[in-house]
Formats: structure tokens, sequence, C-alpha cells
């Protein structure tokens, strides 16, 4: 089935961004909200995008005109009568999703694909709510959503084949680069970064080093922002139910950092409230120390421990080696996915976690997390298709076979 016209439930920036991407491409979307409010910061954030396009010369005034033409913000369901798909983005409550979608059934024809823009919730339950569980699958975009390629495509258990092809072709169409996920908690990309969001976290309440020394030292290992700077643009909220929710579903290897839930606790979201990790305008943040330091007083965390990168990247390398066992992507797709979903690279080339574990070799990280094991804890526990692999005598690059072979 060919898409012809798409619409977004829940406005607002990501919903906004993604408004921006699909008109992009040249398709008509209808942009809905219940609340004015949302719909006019969908719209701002829609255009400021193309503006900024305009301002470097990449695109004519009367082209972002023309381009924001083709989003219709609306309040109602007036014009959903003829939408091939709906991409979901309201609050991340399954509730709230669940009855969005049944309003959806309502409205829209019975061929139109239910997307969800879902962080982790779970697809298969969204789609149990409706009465066509076939039509039901993830979309998932990247922040921001203008500018990173990947989007993952998860179907949940009742998906069948013909919406998946829609879908990935759908997303192709967006000039996205879609990457198919078996239905897990956090999904692919998400999975990957929370442990390293949260050990980032945890070394920064633990006194072992500052945000933006972390930060810096994240930089120059390959990252395009540390991951306190991607938490402030990210939305310290959001962060917080992903986490909770992959922290439910994986137990205490997930476990939330102190300091994250203080600061959210505080309303410290990050850029967007003018405080995260950082002050904005400020950097570093002397309310953030004194949340530290309270912490470490009253025994809520350890001190005394050390940063290194490797105590941020091998729990992110670790999981991306369970997720081989679990089969929730080809070896390379999860690669790419973590090249286009968050811009990783190492020794200047564009490549993903088992690449990485490959070049540094695989006996080197499974050293290391068992080091880290025995200091900081069982959330560093190796992997199995990481031991395997070194038992097996494939270290990586060195021995020609890794993760994956090398010529
Ligand atoms: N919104 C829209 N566009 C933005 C932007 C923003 N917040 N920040 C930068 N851009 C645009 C710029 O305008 C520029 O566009 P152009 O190529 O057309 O000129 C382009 O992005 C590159 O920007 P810059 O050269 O100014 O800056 P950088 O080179 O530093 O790139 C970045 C910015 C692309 C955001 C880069 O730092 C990056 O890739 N960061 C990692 C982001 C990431 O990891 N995202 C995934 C998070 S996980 C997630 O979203 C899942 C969710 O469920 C939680």
């Amino acid at each position: 089935m060919y898409i012809f016209k798409a619409a977004v439930v829940g406005a607002g920036t990501m919903g906004g961004e993604i408004a921006q991407v699909i008109t992009f491409s040249g398709l008509p979307v209808v942009l809905k909200d219940i609340d004015q409010k949302m719909l006019d910061a969908g719209m701002a954030k829609a255009r400021s995008i193309y503006q900024n396009r305009v301002d470097k010369g990449k695109m004519s005034a009367s082209d972002m005109e023309s381009k924001l033409d083709l989003i219709t913000p609306t309040l109602t369901y007036d014009e959903f009568e003829d939408v091939d798909i709906v991409i979901e983005a309201v609050p991340e409550k399954m509730g709230i999703k669940q009855a969005v979608l049944k309003e959806l059934e309502g409205v829209c024809p019975e061929q139109t694909i239910f997307a969800s823009n879902t962080s982790a919730l779970s697809i298969s339950e969204m789609g149990a709510a409706t009465g066509k569980p076939h039509k039901m699958i993830g979309m998932h975009f990247f922040n921001p959503a203008s500018v990173m390629k990947l989007v993952e495509i998860i179907p949940g258990l009742d998906t069948d084949q013909e919406t998946i092809d829609d879908v990935v072709m759908f997303a192709e169409s967006l000039r996205k680069l879609p990457v198919v996920v078996q239905e897990c908690p956090g999904f692919l990309v998400n999975r990957l970064l929370m442990p390293y969001l949260n050990e980032a976290t945890k070394a920064l309440g633990e006194g072992a080093a500052t945000a933006t020394n972390i930060d810096q030292a994240i930089v120059e290992w390959g990252m395009p922002m540390g991951p306190f700077t991607l938490m402030d643009m990210l939305g310290l909220d959001v962060c917080a139910h992903v986490g909770e929710h992959l922290y439910s579903e994986y137990g205490e290897r997930m476990s939330p950092a102190p300091l994250f839930t203080k600061l959210v606790e505080a309303g410290r979201l990050g850029q967007k409230s003018g405080a995260g990790f950082y002050d904005y305008p400020g950097g570093e943040s002397e309310a953030v120390k004194e949340m530290i330091d309270a912490l470490q007083t009253s025994g809520e965390v350890s001190t005394g421990t050390t940063f290194s990168v490797e105590r941020l990247m091998y729990p992110l390398i670790n999981e991306a080696a369970l997720c081989v066992q679990e089969n929730i992507a080809s070896l390379s797709d999860i690669d790419m996915s973590m090249v286009a979903g968050t811009g990783m690279t190492y020794g200047g080339e564009r490549v993903g976690p088992l690449v990485i574990a490959d070049k540094i070799g695989l006996d080197t990280v499974l050293q290391g997390l068992q080091e880290l094991e025995k200091e900081l804890g069982f959330r560093f526990r190796p992997a199995r298709p990481l031991k395997l692999r070194v038992q097996a005598g494939h270290l990586g690059e060195k021995t020609g076979k890794g993760f994956h072979e090398h010529a």
C-alpha cells in the first residue's frame, strides 16, 4: 500500500519534528493535538527547522511556505477519513496511548496503519487494545528527528508482513534508514543507551569526575555529544520514562542512578526547563554539586569510585551482545542503528558497538567488564556471546573473527 497522506497525533516538539520530516518528502500530514498550545509548539518546531534551512541558503522562503502548507494543524479528527498512516506521539503512558488508538479506530478507514513513536513501551500491548493488531507497528524516530537518519521499525506479535513492508517503504520515502527490530523493552537503541547514560550519572553522583570531564572524555572517544549534554537535550522526563520502564523489565542492571531521580524530582528536566545536569545558560551547576554532596553525605551513593570511558562504553557493548543473543536485530543492523541513531564513531570511523568491540579486542572488553564487575557490581557481568567468542579464540580484528568476520 502506498502512503499518500499521513497524520501525527500528539504535537509538541517530537510531533512537530515528525510532521516536518514527512512534509520535507512532499507528503501532506495532519497534525492533531487536544491542546492548542501544543499544536502551536509543534508548528513552531516544524517552522524553525525549515527556517534554519532557509537561513543556510538550502531552501527558498517560498518553498518553506509550501512545505508548511502541507501540514494541517487541528484539534479534531475531521481530517482523518482518508489517512493511510497515523503516527502517535502522545505521552508515554500505555493507558493514554490505548485510549487514543481506540479513538483513531472510530475515525480512520479500515486499512490505516497505526504506528507508535513510543521510546520503549510494548507495541503488542498497544495492538491488543485495537481491533486490528495486524496494523499496529512501532515507528521510533530519534531526536532531533529532522537530523537523525535512523527509524526503528518494531512489529508487535500480531503485526502482519504487509504492514511491516509498507512502513519500511514509507520510512525510506522520508529519506530515513529503517531498521526492523524485534520487540523488547527499549527496542534496540534505547536499550543500549540506557546502561551507558545510567553509568555516566552514577559516576557523576559518586564524584568520580565532573559532568564536563565526562562529556569531554566521551566526545574525545567518538560520540557526537557527551551523555549529560544528550540527556539535557532529550529531556530528563523523557529519559525517566524510558529508564523506569527498562528498570521494571530488566531489573537491577538498569537501576536508575540516584542523582538522576533527584534531578527529575527537582524539576531539572534539561535544556527545555533551563536546567538539567547543566544550567542554561551557565554550564556546570552549583545546585547539582550540592545534590551530589548531599547524596554522598547521606550514603545513598558509593564514594571513591573511578571514572573511565570503559565504565560507560563497555555496558553499552555488553547490552549489544545480549541483543545478539536474543536476535533483536542482525549484527550489522545493531551496529548501523547506533551509527544512524546516535552518531557513534570510533577512531574517526562511523562504526557501531560490535565493530568497536572487535577493534578493541573481545578479550580486552571481557577482561574490562570482569574488573568492573569486581569493583562496581554485577551490572557489568559479561554477556554470554562475548564470553563464548573469547573462549573460541574469536577475539576480533586481531584474529580475523570476532562479532564480525575480518578480511
Ligand atoms: N533540532 C533540529 N536540528 C538540529 C538540532 C536540533 N536540536 N541540532 C542540530 N540540528 C541540525 C543543524 O541545524 C544541522 O543541520 P544542517 O546539516 O542542515 O546544517 C545539523 O543538525 C548538524 O548540526 P550542527 O553541525 O550544528 O551540530 P552537530 O554536528 O553537533 O550535530 C547533532 C548535532 C546531530 C544533534 C549531533 O550532536 C548528534 O548526532 N547528537 C547525538 C544525538 C542522539 O544521540 N540522538 C538520539 C538520542 S536517543 C532518542 O532520541 C530516542 C528517544 O526515544 C529518547
